[in-house]
């Protein structure tokens, strides 16, 4: 079988169908904004603009496959446009997430830590921790050293440091006068950082420089995939924690004040859940009807029982040049107790998932590019 074009819905869209026998219909519109020629050459960018597939490409006067390639004939305006035929296919491929749910830690327990220098240093090695953060939401480096600074050295591998109050960096230790209960030897609920932000941090990395302490275990959960089987269990608890918009609150001792509306529960335009809010201490509840007020609270304890289950957790005690890269609107964290005489020093820093995510396209691209290696 060849590869063919057939016009259809009175010529404002064409049927192609591949040598493999598979077929998508599409629209005119659509093509003469997608065509290979649509795009500057120089950027890649799109040439033109919004109104003009209304004005050049109402109809589709001819269509066929020549060369590998659809070539399309808009009416009125007589251009001429092709697109190449495996781009078209991988452009109209539906997108699917690439994220792996884990209600259990076994993925993550399994892989050993990246050398922070093999990350720094080699594409190979980048490309597997940032693809971790991009499946599971959360990676492991070892071997980072002792010396503040190594968490900002390895968000500059992906992107930007994302600055905010406590600083480009801020100290995760015992203070005596703690602004924020982190700063304490008290164990920590489950939580993602700063949901009194807009916007939240997306990524947030913390590197252990000191780590002489008894307990104080660091404790990871994956947030989308026990909403998920939140969503499968008790319906109405997800729709509750998806639909109802709550406050979240954090002053300093300036008096500055941050704060923040929205849902536990942030679903995209799909109905996915793209970001969780969750954060006890920070938690500005507005009292409404006692009614309304109960139900949230037992939606939202049904959440947090599910994600504080021990069996859902990864929990490791970070030795001294250990660093974890997770993201922060899918993974959440905690703090099991720490002695109280011990010594303990995590370096955290924020950063953007945009910029990871880009940096992973790139490496990924890269990858696809290289010969096969003969075996
Ligand atoms: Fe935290």
């Amino acid at each position: 079988m060849t590869a063919s074009a057939t016009l259809l819905n009175d010529a404002r869209g064409v049927r192609v169908t591949w040598a493999d026998g598979s077929s998508r219909d599409v629209s005119a519109r659509w093509l003469f904004d997608h065509a290979d020629d649509a795009r500057d050459p120089v950027s890649g960018q799109r040439a033109h603009g919004a109104l003009a597939s209304a004005e050049e490409a109402r109809r589709i006067e001819t269509a066929a496959i020549e060369r590998g390639a659809l070539q399309v004939r808009f009416a009125p305006s007589g251009a001429q446009l092709r697109i190449d035929l495996s781009r078209l296919r991988t452009d109209l491929a539906a997108s699917a997430r690439a994220i792996e749910p884990w209600q259990a830690p076994d993925p993550i327990a399994a892989a050993p830590p990246v050398p922070f220098k093999d990350y720094l240093g080699d594409d190979g090695a980048r490309l597997e921790v940032l693809s971790r953060v991009a499946r599971w939401g959360v990676a492991f480096l070892d071997g980072a050293g002792r010396e503040p600074g190594a968490v900002e050295r390895a968000v500059e591998a992906f992107g930007f440091v994302r600055e905010t109050n406590y600083g480009r960096t801020f100290d995760v230790r015992i203070e005596p006068r703690p602004g924020n209960l982190a700063y304490t030897d008290r164990p920590l609920d489950l939580h993602t950082d700063n949901p009194y932000r807009d916007p939240v941090p997306t990524v947030q990395l913390l590197h252990a420089i000191v780590a002489d302490a008894s307990g104080g275990e660091t404790v990871f959960v994956d947030g989308f995939a026990h909403a998920e089987a939140l969503r499968r269990a008790a319906p109405v608890a997800f729709e509750t924690l998806a639909r109802t918009p709550v406050r979240f609150s954090f002053a300093d001792d300036t008096g500055a004040r941050w704060s923040h509306q929205a849902p536990v529960l942030g679903l995209d335009a799909g109905g996915d859940v793209e970001v969780v809010r969750l954060n006890h201490r920070s938690l500005d509840l507005a009292h409404g009807e006692p009614g309304a007020v109960d139900a949230w609270y037992d939606a939202y304890l049904a959440y947090y029982r599910r994600l504080h289950d021990p069996a859902a957790a990864f929990g490791r005690r970070l030795a001294p040049g250990e660093m974890v890269i997770f993201d922060n609107r899918r993974i959440v964290h905690g703090r099991r107790a720490m002695a109280r005489e011990s010594s303990r020093w995590l370096q955290g820093c924020y950063a953007d998932i945009d910029g990871l995510r880009a940096t992973l396209a790139r490496l990924e691209r890269t990858r696809a590019l290289e010969p096969a290696h003969a075996v």
